[in-house]
């Protein structure tokens, strides 16, 4: 390089600027740093060369040759930024698959909201088929008093049938007063009191929601548990009308080849009662280990409305009569969906969940 003056700073400058914008990779970039800035650049040699100057000439000479070195300071931070960026660029496309012909679109994934389960899904499906048998829908609390899940429907204190009910005590009130529900029962006794209080008889409705039992769960049972049960309070209703609606819905819900059929059975608020069963969904009644070899499962209780019932929310067993029935609705989903586990509605495993959406 020839030797440079002072006077020679400008052009100097431009031409180390046109340098650094020709410079086209990093290694470049670093391999001209010294001959473009640093020990062996242009610049470095004017410095030296101030010695020779009086003290004036030196300060001015000094100043413009420090504004010099920003400027080309700045050049080439920048420059060296542009080229790490396309460097960037370069090495991910050098990363990218080969993927051949294959074309790879962006698809929008649908968001994962959830849906209601398969207990949820079953309630509705059940209420669906009463509603268009002509009967409403009605709830009641969970968390009750002794009089409505127990008194009220023909079950005095100790009396021996309360044994049928393991319950949950609430710690509320006088020992044993306040429980959560152990069937939906109760809520015929609130369903029938809002009625004559209304002066709304007849009643053709049913009563789904969640039950508590102290029981273990098993394949077929789960402490914390689902009902529905109907209730049917007009004039002259026989037992041929209950058996009559046990079998419309046991067909509507479950197809035309499965049959309903009632035993004899035992519960305090009806007389006489009957426990209903169905074809066993699994063996179409062959037989098999679920039925236990019968070709029956049992879904539930039902009966005609014992008068004591009647008489303890004040109506006149002699003008109205009627029947309830009561089922399992967790019961219903594992015979439809063919569950072999109700444990399996509760425990969130994502891919027994998903099944039901
Ligand atoms: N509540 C009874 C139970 O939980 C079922 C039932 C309801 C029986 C209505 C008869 C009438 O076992």
């Amino acid at each position: 390089m020839p030797d440079l003056s002072v006077n020679d700073l400008d052009d100097h400058v431009r031409s180390v600027l046109v340098e650094i914008a020709g410079l086209s990779t990093i290694d470049e970039l670093v391999a001209a740093e010294p001959t473009l800035l640093g020990k062996r650049s242009g610049l470095q040699q004017l410095q030296r060369s101030l010695g020779s100057l009086d003290l004036d000439d030196r300060k001015t000479a000094g100043a413009a040759i420090q504004e010099a070195r920003r400027t080309l300071e700045d050049a080439l931070a920048k420059r060296r930024a542009v080229l790490a960026k396309d460097e960037r660029a370069r090495a991910l496309e050098r990363d990218r698959l080969d993927l051949g012909d294959v074309v790879v679109t962006k698809v929008a994934l649908p968001l994962n909201t959830g849906h209601e389960g398969a207990i949820t899904l079953t309630q509705r499906a059940l209420e669906d088929v009463f509603v268009g048998m002509g009967f409403t829908v009605s709830e009641g609390p969970e968390v009750e008093t002794d009089w409505y899940n127990f008194e009220a429907l023909n079950i005095p204190p100790a009396h021996p049938a309360r044994g049928l009910w393991d319950t949950f005590y609430v710690d509320l009130g006088s020992p044993e007063t306040v429980l959560l529900r152990t069937h939906t029962s109760p809520t015929q006794v609130r369903l029938m009191e809002v009625a004559v209080s209304q002066n709304a008889l007849p009643i053709h409705s049913v009563m789904p929601g969640r039950c508590y039992r102290r029981d273990a769960p098993d394949a077929r049972h789960l402490s914390t548990f689902h009902q529905i049960e109907g209730l049917v309070v007009d004039r002259g209703i026989t037992f041929g009308d209950l058996a009559g609606v046990i079998e419309t819905f046991t067909k509507a819900y479950f197809g035309p080849e499965i049959e309903s059929r009632l035993r004899p059975g035992y519960f305090p608020f009806t007389e006489p009662s009957a426990e209903f069963e169905i074809t066993c969904t699994i063996c179409r009644g062959a037989g098999c280990r679920t039925c236990s070899q019968t070709g029956w499962i049992e879904l539930g209780g039902c009966g005609m409305l014992d008068p004591a019932v009647l008489l303890a929310v004040g109506i006149d067993p002699d003008e109205w009569g009627g029947f309830a029935f009561g089922f399992g609705i967790d019961r219903c989903a594992q015979m439809r969906h063919e569950i072999g586990d109700l444990r399996a509605l509760i425990e969130n495993d994502a891919r027994f969940l998903r099944q039901f959406s």
